[in-house]
C-alpha cells in the first residue's frame, strides 16, 4: 500500500527498500528550490488552462492551493518525507491532498526533467540577479575607498617586489574592473539561462497541444528551448554559472589577500576595524584577519564546483539521467559561499584605513622612481636599453652607498648621462614618479581621477 502513495508507483508490486529512499532522495537539499517549483508550476497550469487541458477553474484552484503550500513551507510547518523524494513530489502531493482529481491534472504535459531544469533556471536567474547586486554595492565600496583615498601614494608590485608608485585609488578602481568583468560575464551566462525548458516534457516532449511559447512568456524567459531532448540533458548552465562565481571567488580571493599582506606588521599598510578582525585564544596581543581568510579559503568550495559539474556532466548519455541530481549539490554550496563573501566585502571596504603615515616612511624604499628616471632619459632622447642600463647602474650606485636616486648630486647623475638636467629633480622620488605617470589608464593621479569619475557615472546609471 506504501507503494501506492509514489506517484510513479502504478507498474511496482513490491515497496522500495528504504534505504534506496533515502540514497535516492533529494528533498533534504532540494527544498530550497520549494519557491521557484511553485512559480513554475503556477505558470504551467495556467499555459493549461490557456489550451484547454484544464478548466479556466481549475486553474484558479491549482494557483491558489500552490500558493497556499508555498506558505506552509515558508513557516516551516511542511513535514519532508524521504519516501516523497524530492521538493516536486511533495508540492505535488500536498496540492493532490487538498484538491484531489484537480490536483492530479497539475502534471499533464511535463516530466520531472523539464520541471527541475525549469526550477534551476528560474533559481539560476534569481541568483544571478541577486550577485550582479552585490557585485554592484562591492563597487561602490571600493569607488568611495577610491574617492577618499585619492592622494595617497603606495608602491605597486610585480612578483611582490616594489616597482613602481601608483595611487592607492588605483588600487582600488583595478578591483571594480574585475568585478565589473564579473557582472558582465553573469549577463552573458544569463543568456543561456534564460531559455525554457518547460513542456520538454520527459525527453521527447507531449501528444497534447501545451503551448510552450506561452508558458516560457509567463515565467518570463526569452523563449523555449527548441530540442527536448537537449533539454533534459542540458546542465551546461549550471556549469557556466559555476565557472561565473569561481572567476568572483578569485577576485574576491585577490583582494582578501592582498589586504591580508597590507595588515600584517611587516607591511602595516592597513587598519581593519575591529569588527571585522578576530582575536587568538592563547597570544593576547594578536589580532587576525579571519574575515578576509575566510572568503580566500571559500574559494576552494566555490572553485571545486565547476570539475564536479564538469565531472557529472562527462559522458552521460542523453537524456536525463539520475546522476543530475547530484548537480544542485555543487551549485548551491558555491553560490552560497560566493553570496556569504559578497555580503562582507562591502563593509570590510568600507571600513578599513589605510595607515598612509607607515606608507609614506617608506615610499621611498626600492627605488620606486627608477622607471620614472629611465622615461626622463629617454625623454631626452637616450634609447630606451641604453637609459635601461643606465638607470641599473645608478639604482647599483645607490645600493653601494645606501641612499636613494633623488639623494645624488646632479654632478653624479651627469658623470652616468649627461643627458640629465636640473628638471630631473621634478620626477625623482616616489610621488614625483607617480605624478609622472600620464599615460591612459595608468596610476598617476590625473588619469585615476579621469577613471574615478567614469566609475562615479557608470555605477550612478546603473542605480
Ligand atoms: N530530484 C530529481 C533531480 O533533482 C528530479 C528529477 C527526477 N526525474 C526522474 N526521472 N527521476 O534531478
Amino acid at each position: 500500500m506504501a507503494e501506492r502513495a509514489k506517484a510513479w508507483g502504478g507498474r511496482f508490486s513490491q515497496a522500495t527498500d528504504p534505504r534506496v529512499e533515502r540514497f535516492t532522495e533529494s528533498i533534504s537539499f532540494d527544498a530550497r528550490l520549494a519557491a521557484v517549483d511553485v512559480r513554475g508550476s503556477q505558470a504551467h497550469a495556467r499555459m493549461l488552462a490557456h489550451v484547454g487541458l484544464i478548466s479556466a477553474e481549475e486553474c484558479e484552484q491549482i494557483v491558489q492551493g500552490l500558493a497556499e503550500i508555498l506558505a506552509e513551507i515558508e513557516r516551516g510547518a511542511m513535514a519532508w518525507k524521504t519516501e516523497l523524494e524530492d521538493v516536486h513530489m511533495h508540492i505535488e502531493s500536498a496540492l493532490i491532498e487538498r484538491l484531489g482529481d484537480v490536483g492530479r491534472k497539475l502534471h499533464t504535459g511535463r516530466s520531472r526533467n523539464d520541471q527541475v531544469a525549469t526550477d534551476l533556471k528560474l533559481y539560476v536567474r534569481d541568483a544571478i540577479d541577486e550577485l550582479d547586486r552585490h557585485l554592484a554595492r562591492l563597487q561602490s565600496a571600493f569607488v568611495e575607498r577610491a574617492e577618499r583615498d585619492l592622494e595617497v601614494i603606495v608602491p605597486g608590485y610585480t612578483h611582490l617586489q616594489r616597482a613602481q608608485p601608483v595611487c592607492a585609488s588605483h588600487y582600488w578602481l583595478a578591483y571594480c574592473e574585475k568585478f565589473q568583468r564579473d557582472r558582465e560575464r553573469l549577463q552573458d551566462c544569463r543568456k543561456r539561462v534564460n531559455i525554457s525548458p518547460l513542456g520538454a516534457a520527459a525527453l521527447a516532449g507531449s501528444s497534447l497541444p501545451i503551448d510552450r511559447q506561452h508558458v516560457a512568456k509567463l515565467l518570463e524567459f526569452d523563449e523555449p528551448a527548441g530540442n527536448s531532448l537537449d533539454v533534459s540533458s542540458d546542465r551546461d548552465f549550471l556549469a557556466e554559472f559555476a565557472f561565473c562565481l569561481s572567476l568572483i571567488s578569485a577576485h574576491l580571493s585577490t583582494w582578501a589577500e592582498e589586504w591580508i599582506l597590507w595588515f600584517t606588521t611587516e607591511f602595516g599598510f592597513l587598519r581593519l576595524p575591529d569588527a571585522y578582525t578576530t582575536g587568538s585564544s592563547i597570544m593576547p596581543q594578536k589580532r587576525n584577519p579571519d574575515v578576509l581568510e575566510l572568503i580566500r579559503g571559500k574559494t576552494a568550495r566555490v572553485m571545486s564546483a565547476v570539475p564536479r559539474l564538469l565531472i557529472l556532466l562527462k559522458g552521460l548519455p542523453m537524456a536525463y539521467n539520475r546522476d543530475l541530481q547530484e548537480d544542485k549539490l555543487a551549485v548551491f554550496d558555491a553560490y552560497d559561499a560566493t553570496a556569504s563573501c559578497l555580503e562582507l566585502a562591502p563593509d570590510v571596504v568600507a571600513g578599513a584605513e589605510l595607515n598612509v603615515e607607515r606608507i609614506e616612511s617608506r615610499l621611498e624604499d626600492g627605488f620606486l622612481d627608477a622607471t620614472a628616471l629611465m622615461e626622463y632619459l629617454i625623454r631626452q632622447g637616450v634609447p630606451m636599453r641604453t637609459a635601461h642600463h643606465t638607470v641599473g647602474s645608478l639604482v647599483a650606485e645607490c645600493e653601494r652607498r645606501k641612499c636613494r636616486l633623488a639623494e645624488l648630486s646632479l654632478d653624479d647623475l651627469r658623470g652616468r648621462c649627461d643627458r640629465i638636467g636640473p628638471d630631473v629633480y621634478q620626477i625623482l622620488g616616489a610621488k614625483n614618479a607617480a605624478a609622472a605617470l600620464i599615460s591612459f589608464g595608468s596610476g598617476g593621479p590625473a588619469r585615476v581621477k579621469e577613471q574615478l569619475t567614469v566609475w562615479q557615472a557608470k555605477l550612478a546609471d546603473a542605480e
